[in-house]
């Protein structure tokens, strides 16, 4: 990325901030690679100082079990925070220690790069005093997925940076980023059996070529629920979170998964599936009550198959990231 014009105001700088950036359900559902939204819970915290020797330094990573690189080039947090300091002409004059909590599983399918990458830059520039706006932002979010997992994409980072439900068209690394709105009642049961997917590979599972009736169904879907946000129309949104293209391919990498949608179906969801390229499942729902009762359904039905996982209930967070 080239520097940017911006006019710094050190008076702006802040010593220490903490940060919460959320989790996200990239694609809901239908909407492969261009609809997300972000959650409350599942996400990570970042805490960032400023410090007298210039440079990144990543002081800390917990809840990763080991698995992030703590080499400060090639975490996106600190590789993030480095870029936006070159950027805005600031690597020699600011130094900067991060720690990094994640407080969501990795490889989930809950964006946990987007979160950690959205957060840091979120960071990053709130202790610089705001330089920056968040469609400024975005770019920085989006190279740092690269980084992560090397698929420039914005799926995740943008309803993780922008809060709610984002429609993402247009050039991977320079998209066009719509923010829908949030009818009220949409609730997420989203439940991360315990089975690494990552990305990448549930990526080289998709069929490269789709049959055009497929694709009819699934345009007219990602149509129908955008139409179907604006409206407000919950039997619309209903009928048009299905997806025909994808998850007949990736649901074979999931434990129990027509299993959980039956459940989930029959204790009120309007709709079930893939949470980004899985193995975590998200089922909506308009009530809080109904949201609750699919999850302790699904949850049952996993102990009794033995098998491990995490499971949250969220509201669409509007918000994105937030100061702690
Ligand atoms: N849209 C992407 C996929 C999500 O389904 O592969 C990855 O963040």
């Amino acid at each position: 990325m080239k520097e940017t014009n911006k006019t710094i105001d050190v008076s702006r700088f802040e010593e220490e901030v903490r940060v919460f950036a959320p989790a996200t359900v990239a694609n809901m559902i239908c909407g492969f690679d261009v609809l997300g939204f972000a959650v409350h819970e599942p996400g990570d915290e970042i805490i960032m100082r400023r410090s007298e020797k210039p440079g990144v330094r990543l002081l800390n990573i917990t809840g990763d079990e080991g698995r992030l690189p703590k080499d400060p080039n090639k975490n996106t947090v600190s590789a993030c925070a480095e870029m936006l300091l070159k950027d805005l002409g600031l690597s020699d004059k600011v130094g900067l220690e991060i720690e990094l909590h994640k407080h969501m599983p990795i490889g989930s399918g809950l964006g946990s790069s987007a979160a950690s990458t959205v957060g840091g830059l979120y960071a990053t520039n709130e202790i610089l005093g705001k330089p920056l706006t968040k469609p400024e932002l975005l770019p920085y979010c989006i190279e740092g997925e690269r980084l992560a997992c090397g698929h420039p994409h914005a799926d995740n980072v943008g309803p993780a940076l922008f809060g709610g439900i984002t429609l993402i068209r247009g050039e991977a690394i320079k998209p066009d980023l719509i923010q829908l709105p949030t009818p009220e009642k949409l609730h997420a049961s989203i439940i991360f059996p315990q089975v690494d997917v990552p990305t990448r590979d549930a990526r080289q599972l998709i069929k490269e070529k789709v049959k055009l009736k497929d694709a009819v169904v699934q345009w007219g879907n990602i149509a129908g629920l955008v139409a179907g946000l604006y409206r407000e129309d919950y039997a619309l949104i209903t009928r048009s979170m299905k997806d025909v293209l994808i998850e007949p391919t990736r649901a074979i990498l999931i434990p129990q998964f027509e299993e959980m949608k039956k459940i989930a179906l029959s204790e009120g969801a309007m709709s079930f599936g893939i949470s980004g390229s899985g193995p975590s499942v998200v089922a909506m729902s308009t009530k809080m009550e109904t949201a609750e009762k699919i999850s302790s359904a699904i949850q049952k039905h996993l102990q009794e198959q033995d098998i491990d996982f995490f499971a949250y209930v969220s509201k669409v967070n509007t918000e994105g990231p937030k100061r702690l």
